[in-house]
């Protein structure tokens, strides 16, 4: 298995595509809008250049892939005022991701993105002139000159790990590269980096069953959570179990794992992800 190559979200419109399947990670993205608001305004507020550059890593292709875009320039727009230093900044966006990602999907939406975001926008203040591009390859490689961006964003990805690992262990078994640290792991990531202070970082608890909205530890369906769940995980996962296992066994796989599912929520109650919130600062 080739991470680069076969690690993508599932593709296309249907029912198991990512894009009828992100609700989860868009009720992260919801959930940290006011950091990323702040962070926004902030870095505004410091650049002495006429151009503010934003890099969306791991943009996918879907309903979230604009939202980080659509908030930067809104905000930049509310605040586009006379008093205001983020008046006439001009915005760059790079959208990243693996190549195997579905950038012209992602490139086809965007005169519906322009549309929408003019009609959108209220009379009276200016809505920053905008530039949007796309950015294949991986995170882990270095993707920019020195010094030339402002803002990073990532959301539901830093848990896909690089792929040293995985070619060695490659033979002998299906490997999924992914790892959810502590937010004391976080800390100490940054506080060894020693280039970024943290600003702002918050565990949250999502429901697992992304059509679950309600607050308490009961799961009130099991069966159709499982349900809920287990397509979440395909649109995610499909590919690359695909890409190990062959496509033909992924309904099967699915199947079961809505079948453990199942019985994990009816034993432990609601499933919830945690999730960290993160905003850093270069020092
Ligand atoms: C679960 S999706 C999240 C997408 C989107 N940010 C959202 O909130 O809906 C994770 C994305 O990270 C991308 N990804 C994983 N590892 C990556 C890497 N090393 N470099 C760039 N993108 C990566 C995947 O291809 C996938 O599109």
């Amino acid at each position: 298995m080739n991470i680069e190559r076969d690690l993508h979200i599932a593709k296309g419109e249907g029912e198991t595509s990512y894009v009828n399947n992100s609700r989860l990670q868009q009720k992260a993205l919801l959930e940290t809008e006011v950091v990323l608001e702040k962070a926004v305004r902030e870095v505004c507020m410091d650049i002495h250049q006429p151009t503010m550059t934003s890099v969306d890593l791991g943009c996918s292709s879907g309903q979230n892939t604009l939202f980080f875009v659509s908030k930067v320039i809104k905000v930049v727009g509310r605040d586009n005022d006379e008093k205001s230093r983020c008046n006439s900044v001009e915005l760059q966006f790079f959208l990243n991701d693996l190549p195997g990602n579905d950038f012209n999907h992602v490139f086809r939406s965007l005169e519906r993105f322009k549309e929408s975001i003019t009609a959108e926008h209220k009379e009276n203040t200016l809505l920053p002139a905008f530039y949007i591009a796309g950015l294949p390859g991986s995170y882990y490689t270095r993707l920019f000159p020195r010094q030339s961006c402002h803002l990073f964003h990532s959301s539901f990805c830093l848990h896909w790990r690089s792929r040293g690992l995985l070619k060695k262990e490659k033979l002998d078994s299906f490997n999924l590269p992914v790892y959810t640290p502590s937010i004391n792991e976080v800390k100490a990531v940054v506080t060894q980096n020693e280039l970024f202070n943290v600003s702002h970082i918050k565990l949250f608890e999502s429901n697992w069953d992304p059509h679950d909205d309600s607050q308490g530890d009961d799961a009130h369906n099991t069966i159709q959570s499982a349900i809920n769940i287990a397509q979440s995980l395909r649109a995610v996962f499909g590919p690359l179990l695909a890409s190990h296992f062959g496509e033909s066994l992924l309904n099967e796989i699915f199947k079961k794992c809505a079948y453990y599912v199942t019985g994990h929520l009816a034993e432990r109650g609601e499933g919830k992800y945690l999730l960290i919130c993160v905003s850093l600062k270069r020092t």
